[in-house]
C-alpha cells in the first residue's frame, strides 16, 4: 500500500460531500483498496466497487464488491461504462504504458456529470503528463496541493527536515480532476 492511498483514506474520513448518495468505483486499488474501503465505511454512498487489474489483489480482499477491472480491457470498460458518479484512484499515474488507458477508463466509467478524484505524487513528469492527457480527452482538470490545512502544516513541518527517500516534497499531493 502506498502513502498516497493512506492520504486518500484520510481525505475520505474528513470529506463526505463528494460521495454523498453516489456510486463510486476505485480503480487500481491494489492489495488493500484502502481508500475505497474507507469511503464505503465512512461516507453515505449508494455503492462502492473496488477494483484492480491484478487478480491476486482479490485474494486479500474478501468482498463481493471487488472485481478485476483492467483499464486497457475493452470488455471491462464496456460492462461498466457510464455507471459511476465518482471514480477514484491513488498512485496510479506513473505507469507510462497505461496512463492513456487510465484516462480513457476514467472518462468512460463516469456518468456525464461525474467526477474523478485522483490522488497522486508528482513522480517526475508523470502527474503533469496525466493532466495533459486528461485535458486532451476533454476532461476539466483542477489540481489541489493544499486541500487540508492540518495535513498541509504537517507536510511543511516535515519538509523542513526532508531527507529524500523518507518523506519527500515531491510526494503526497492530491489532484482532483473532473
Ligand atoms: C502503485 S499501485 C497503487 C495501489 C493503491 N492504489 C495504493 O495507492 O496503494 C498501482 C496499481 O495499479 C494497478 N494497475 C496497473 N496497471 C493496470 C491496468 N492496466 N488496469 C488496472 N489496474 C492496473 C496495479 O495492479 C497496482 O495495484
Amino acid at each position: 500500500m502506498t502513502n498516497t492511498n493512506e492520504l486518500y483514506a484520510n481525505y475520505s474520513l474528513c470529506v463526505n460531500s463528494p460521495f454523498l448518495g453516489s456510486t463510486v468505483c476505485e480503480l487500481g486499488g491494489g492489495m488493500t483498496c484502502l481508500a475505497g474501503l474507507m469511503i464505503a465505511v465512512c461516507a453515505d454512498v449508494k455503492e462502492v466497487l473496488l477494483s484492480d487489474g491484478n487478480e491476486k489483489a482479490i485474494q486479500t480482499i474478501i468482498l463481493s464488491s471487488f472485481r478485476v477491472v483492467r483499464w486497457d480491457n475493452e470488455a471491462d470498460m464496456s460492462t461498466l461504462e457510464g455507471r459511476f458518479d465518482v471514480v477514484m484512484c491513488a498512485d496510479c499515474l506513473f505507469l507510462d504504458q497505461y496512463r492513456g488507458s487510465l484516462v480513457d477508463a476514467l472518462r468512460r466509467l463516469l456518468r456525464p456529470d461525474g467526477t474523478a478524484l485522483v490522488f497522486a505524487p508528482t513522480r517526475g513528469d508523470t502527474l503533469a503528463e496525466f493532466c495533459r492527457l486528461a485535458e486532451s480527452a476533454g476532461l476539466r482538470v483542477c489540481r489541489y496541493d493544499n486541500y487540508d490545512s492540518h495535513l498541509w502544516d504537517l507536510h511543511l513541518k516535515v519538509c523542513t527536515v526532508c531527507v529524500c527517500g523518507f518523506y519527500c516534497v515531491c510526494k503526497c499531493f492530491k489532484v482532483s480532476e473532473s
